[in-house]
């Protein structure tokens, strides 16, 4: 049994990774500063015998992280409005808690995965290759802090400890437990169709055309697990997704017809002419993953579940209401 931190447990996908490891026998300490995070995405394993909850930001967990024997780090400042409202915290927290964990395991042996994100490649064309040159915007745009950071925090954790770290470059994920508020499309939609006051029964579709690739949060961590013990991703970058985009549009109808047929109302799908982009961000038409590493490390690649993943959404916010983010 071993002592596994993954920060950010009470997140989106951390709160599901930390469900895994402890079902598989880990010993699983959860690390949070529930900024954005909840307390109750972990109420199934909240009194387990093999997982705890520190309840701090990660710059205030060094004996943990010291005596880990693997850290899976996936804490960050997520969701495109956070992060251009708090883009100075997003350099300072993102790097501030990088340093602490390269500098923890310097005397352990501890595995180390790092979590980076598909918004490094920029406008870069697909499929994304995790040794394409990486376009991270301007940085009078406030979005940019969060795929500037993302490139520090690899950087740092591949020239510290090329024999222990691995990053996975996550690509869009999909399921239960992703905050609407965090600006994510897929909740955002569900929670406009099903819950946003006056305009209930309605959501916003910007870009029809574009295109992105979402795998399952259950993939995702299964991809998570495997890479924990695979000795050839260590001191490499993976692309960490499912290959096969779908157009906004027609998600946006696949959503429309999951909520139908939950609750017997047809949302109405509003099309929308997106501003300028004040919070400097840079948006993609399309992007996907080239998933070759993945595959010939782990021989798994996320499958392509999207209505499954959908359904999954509307049945969770079927039974709860949205609330507003919580930042320090
Ligand atoms: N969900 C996606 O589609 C996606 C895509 C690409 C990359 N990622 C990356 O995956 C990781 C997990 O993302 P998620 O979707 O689960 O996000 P999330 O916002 O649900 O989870 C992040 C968690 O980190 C916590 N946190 C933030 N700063 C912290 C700090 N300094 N100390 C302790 N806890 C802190 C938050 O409270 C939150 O619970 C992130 O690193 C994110 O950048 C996610």
């Amino acid at each position: 049994m071993r002592r596994i931190v993954v920060t950010g447990a009470a997140g989106f996908i951390g709160s599901h990774l930390c469900e895994a490891l402890v079902a598989a026998g880990e010993q699983v300490i959860g690390v949070d500063s529930c900024i954005t995070g909840r307390l109750g995405n972990l109420a199934t394993i909240a009194d387990h015998p093999r997982f705890r909850l520190i309840q701090k930001k990660v710059t205030h967990t060094r004996r943990a992280l010291r005596d880990a024997d693997a850290i899976i780090h996936l804490a960050a400042h997520v969701g495109p409005p956070h992060v251009v409202q708090y883009a100075h915290a997003v350099i300072r927290d993102h790097l501030a808690d990088a340093l602490v964990i390269s500098d923890a395991v310097k005397h352990s042996d501890a595995r180390l995965l790092v979590a980076s994100s598909s918004e490094v490649y920029g406008g870069a064309i697909p499929p994304h290759v995790e040794t394409d040159a990486l376009m991270i915007g301007p940085t009078d745009a406030a979005r940019s802090a969060y795929a500037a950071s993302k490139v520090a925090v690899e950087h740092l954790m591949l020239r510290n400890h090329p024999e222990r770290a691995t990053v996975m470059r996550f690509f869009n994920v999909a399921g239960p437990r992703q905050r609407a508020e965090g600006g994510c499309v897929l909740p955002l939609w569900v929670a406009g169709a099903l819950h946003a006051g006056h305009h209930r029964g309605t959501f916003l579709l910007h870009d029809a055309e574009h295109q992105r690739a979402f795998a399952d949060v259950a993939d995702v961590v299964r991809c998570i697990v495997a890479l924990l013990d695979c000795e050839g991703s260590v001191g490499e970058v993976v692309n960490v997704g499912q290959p096969e985009p779908i157009r906004m549009g027609a998600l946006a109808e696949m959503v429309a017809d999951s909520v139908e047929a939950a609750t017997g109302h047809r949302p109405e799908i509003r099309h929308a002419q997106r501003g300028t982009g004040s919070n400097g961000s840079a948006f993609m038409p399309i992007r996907y993953p080239d998933v070759t590493k993945l595959r010939a490390l782990i021989g798994f690649v996320p499958p392509n579940r999207m209505r499954a993943s959908v359904d999954a959404v509307v049945a969770e916010q079927c039974g709860q209401t949205m609330r507003p983010a919580e930042v320090a």
